[in-house]
């Protein structure tokens, strides 16, 4: 191995999508930086960050996308995703703000049902509250790993 190989076991490549204003950049910034932003500007084009995971003593390296929700950029935002269906690819579908318990407009059953016909995994998060947050985010690394 090279020098760089050294410092890390592993490095994965994680990508946030979905529609604009549904939480991704700031499940990003609570799970990166126990931040969060109440009034937060959307995302233009692709932001990155990446963030070291320790799991069962293995460093892992995830670089994680945080692509724009609005429409706009879809074109954009496509292209860091499209192509990968080939490799191990691992999707957790996650329903965010499940603080907001009295604006729900999805049930849990509903989400589960969805995830499962689908194949993916499912989790409900908070990034105001932290729900969540770092379970799905080390659900796929841990999965991938
Ligand atoms: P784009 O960058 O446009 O794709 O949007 P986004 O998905 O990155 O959404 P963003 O993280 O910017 O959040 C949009 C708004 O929702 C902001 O006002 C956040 O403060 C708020 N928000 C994000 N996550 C939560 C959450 O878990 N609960 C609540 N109550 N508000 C949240
Ligand atoms: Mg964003």
């Amino acid at each position: 191995g090279g020098e760089d190989e050294q410092s890390e076991d592993y490095l994965f490549k994680i990508v946030l999508i979905g529609d604009s204003a549904v939480g991704k950049s700031n499940l990003l910034a609570r799970f990166a930086r126990n931040e969060f932003y109440p009034n937060s500007k959307s995302t233009i084009g692709v932001e990155f960050q990446t963030q070291t995971i320790d799991i069962e003593g293995k460093e892992i390296k995830a670089q994680i996308w945080d692509t724009a929700g609005q429409e706009r950029f879809r074109a954009v935002t496509s292209a860091y995703y499209r192509g990968h269906s080939d490799m191990n690819v691992v999707t957790i579908l996650v329903g965010n703000k499940c603080d907001l318990k009295d604006a729900r407009e999805v049930s849990i059953e509903e989400g589960r049902v969805l995830a499962e016909a689908q194949g993916l995994f499912f989790m409900e998060t908070s990034a105001l509250d932290s729900s969540n947050v770092s379970a799905a985010f080390l659900t796929v690394v841990k999965e991938i790993y």
